[in-house]
């Protein structure tokens, strides 16, 4: 197949030219000079995506799975018990690492779709007057079901119930890409990965840490060995690490970040936002539900949308990348079959957007949807062309 192939899953997304290039070089030594400036430069800008003055930065190889490992396992001891919410495929998968982990884990069940129910929280919460939960974890944006849950609600009912729990955030589909504010949100661990927001190829997980996660790092009974950021922490002080970093990631890290910051993070989240908005009008276009309920908590990432019963959603992945060489993602768990993935975040522009809704538009008309060829695409040009006008 000739022609540039789209690679529209949430998750690993486009990497820049840019950062491509600045891979392209020969590999340094890890223990030589060259390491200490590009790790500081890398924490700092980290600093500002994580939304934090002060917090610690650790990177390790690995993948996001690993950077929930990594904030559990330092935080929390076997036995520990662990407030979760089943809303989605990651927030099920965070529940589960904890209980792997040893952790005495209670997952509230919700709706997939929904996000995290503040109520039930400050009921948790309330109903625990020995304060024996040590931990309540959140995905920020849980990439199965295309929904965002403000964090911010999350610490205003630890709050309002005065609970000392630490706040375990998953921000790995929204870190650089939706709005991400560890300090004015009290969050304690968040957890991100290179292959989303970041614009990286896989292969590195990213954790900002409060004060009082260090802290907790320290008397942490839980086996760690790769993966114990204590001496992650005091080596990143001086540019290294305790293990052979990924170091050509390092530097592709370093571009994405400078490309973030040239753009403005303001700007990247409101470019999110507005493409976003350009794709949910065109699902709206073709009579396609949502999997995401509430317009409050649509995702700037992605969008996952459901097909009629008749349809396997499968279907429209595979017509969509044999046809027109475009991937789209996979309806996961509870939602296979019933439900495909239309990712939106990262190195992406218009017109990239435009292309997506086309692929996948014909892929629709081509298994047999009612739906008039043009009009998803018309109704995503008809959105990019008002918001760029209201943007000026
Ligand atoms: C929200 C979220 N959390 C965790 C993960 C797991 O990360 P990884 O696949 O990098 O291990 C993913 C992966 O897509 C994710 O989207």
């Amino acid at each position: 197949m000739s022609g540039r192939r789209f690679l529209q899953v949430p998750g690993p997304t486009n990497v820049p030219d840019r950062v491509l290039r600045a891979m392209d070089r020969p590999v340094i030594d890890h223990r030589g000079t060259e390491l200490p400036p590009l790790t500081a430069e890398i924490v700092e800008r980290m600093r500002g995506v994580f939304g934090t003055k002060s917090a610690e930065v650790v990177l390790f190889p690995g993948s996001g799975t690993a950077g929930w490992e990594a904030s559990i396992s330092n935080t929390l001891s076997p036995g520990d018990r662990v407030l979760a919410f089943n809303l989605g495929m990651f927030s099920h998968g965070y529940a589960d690492c904890a209980r792997a982990l040893g952790m005495d884990v209670e997952e509230i069940d919700v709706e997939w779709g929904r996000s995290v129910p503040i109520e039930a929280l400050a009921e948790a919460l309330a109903a625990d007057s020995e304060r024996t939960i040590r931990a309540v974890q959140v995905v920020h944006n849980d990439t199965s079901t295309g929904v965002t849950t403000p964090i911010a609600d999350v610490r205003a009912a630890l709050d309002r119930a005065d609970h000392p729990a630490l706040l375990l955030v998953d921000a790995v589909s929204s870190v650089a890409s939706i709005d991400f504010q560890l300090d004015r949100w009290g969050v304690d661990v968040a957890v991100t990965g290179a292959q989303k927001g970041l614009m990286l190829p896989p292969g590195m997980t990213i954790l900002g840490l409060s004060d009082r996660a260090v802290a907790a790092g320290k008397s942490s009974r839980s086996p760690r060995f790769f993966l114990d950021w204590r001496p992650a922490i005091d080596m990143i002080h001086n540019g290294y690490f305790p293990y052979t970093p990924a170091t050509l990631l390092l530097y592709g890290l370093r571009e994405a970040l400078r490309m973030l910051d040239e753009e403005g993070l303001p700007n990247v989240f409101a470019r999110h936002a507005r493409l976003a908005a350009a794709v949910r009008a065109a699902v709206a276009e073709w009579e396609l539900a949502l999997v995401c309920r509430d317009p409050a908590n649509y995702s700037s990432t992605l969008t996952a949308v459901c097909v009629p019963d008749d349809l396997d959603a499968d279907d429209v992945l595979r017509v969509a990348d044999e046809h027109f060489q475009l991937s789209l993602g996979a309806g996961l768990g509870q939602l296979k079959g019933r439900a495909f993935r239309i990712g939106h975040l990262g190195w992406l522009n218009e017109l990239m957007v435009l292309a997506t809704i086309c692929g996948t538009e014909m892929a629709l008309v081509e298994l047999g949807l009612p739906i008039r060829l043009g009009s998803g695409v018309g109704a995503c040009e008809q959105q990019l062309v008002e918001s760029a006008l209201v943007a000026g």
